[in-house]
């Protein structure tokens, strides 16, 4: 996962991290967190983490050697740490921990409740966990649509295969010259009422849901905005 696909992951995201990292930093500042400190989980390239303000201290964890290779070349100020993200333990808390661009769709369901335990342990009492997920329906709204875009000198094309109820593989086909490469990254929908009850049982009390403009708090909105709260 990832192995093939993240030196052309930055070009092909264009425009996505600059959209998270806004929400992170205006979701942070709304909920009253004047933020120090931000844990990413699965933070990848660090797209995200590059864009956020300097003043704060960001630490990111990702279990792709490839990705976080790439992250830690940019030179950012922030630390990386090698670690999966459902058993992570830093040993710390964080005024804000984020997990966006469908990281959490990378596991399947029945790991979420670990990454809300890892997001709850590593949160200062008064923090903010923020996070995004696709949902059911728009993984399978999109299945067998396929989107391809020119980057670094390279044709990328991404098709999305259904390959059970709540798991949808994104088949990412690398083309260069003679060259072809394959990389294929599974993601999982959780239904928002079974999210709900995880991050409930993690301890997050206080939950708000959002679909982004124009979309309902629901299923069938394509993508969710979590913003929660002890
Ligand atoms: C779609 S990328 C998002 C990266 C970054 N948050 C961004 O917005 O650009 C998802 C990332 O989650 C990471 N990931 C997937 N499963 C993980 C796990 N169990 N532990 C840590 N990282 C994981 C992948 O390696 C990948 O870098």
């Amino acid at each position: 996962m990832y192995s093939e696909f993240a030196p052309f992951y930055d070009t092909v995201q264009s425009g996505a991290a600059e959209a998270f990292a806004g929400w992170v930093e205006r979701r942070a500042g709304e909920s009253g967190v004047v933020p120090g400190s931000l844990l990413e989980l699965g933070c990848g390239t660090g797209a995200v983490l590059e864009l956020l303000p300097a003043e704060w201290e960001k630490v990111g964890v990702d279990v792709s050697p490839e990705m976080l290779e790439i992250a830690r070349t940019k030179g950012m100020d922030a630390a990386f740490v090698a670690a999966d993200i459902r058993s992570l333990s830093l040993g710390r808390t964080f005024d804000v921990v984020a997990c966006v661009y469908d990281t959490i769709n990378h596991l399947p369901g029945s790991d979420w409740p670990s990454v809300f335990a890892t997001a709850a342990v590593h949160l200062a009492d008064d923090g903010v966990f923020l996070f995004d997920m696709n949902t059911l329906g728009r993984l399978r709204m999109d299945a067998g649509e396929e989107h391809t875009a020119e980057a670094d000198g390279a044709t990328v094309s991404m098709r999305i295969h259904a390959v059970g109820d709540d798991r949808f593989d994104w088949h990412v086909r690398i083309e260069r010259e003679d060259t072809v490469v394959e990389d294929r990254i599974a993601e999982y929908a959780v239904a928002l009422s079974e999210v709900r009850a995880m991050l409930a049982d993690a301890g997050f009390a206080r939950v708000e849901a959002s679909g982004g403009r124009d979309q309902p708090i629901s299923d069938d909105a394509r993508r969710l905005f979590f913003v929660c709260r002890r």
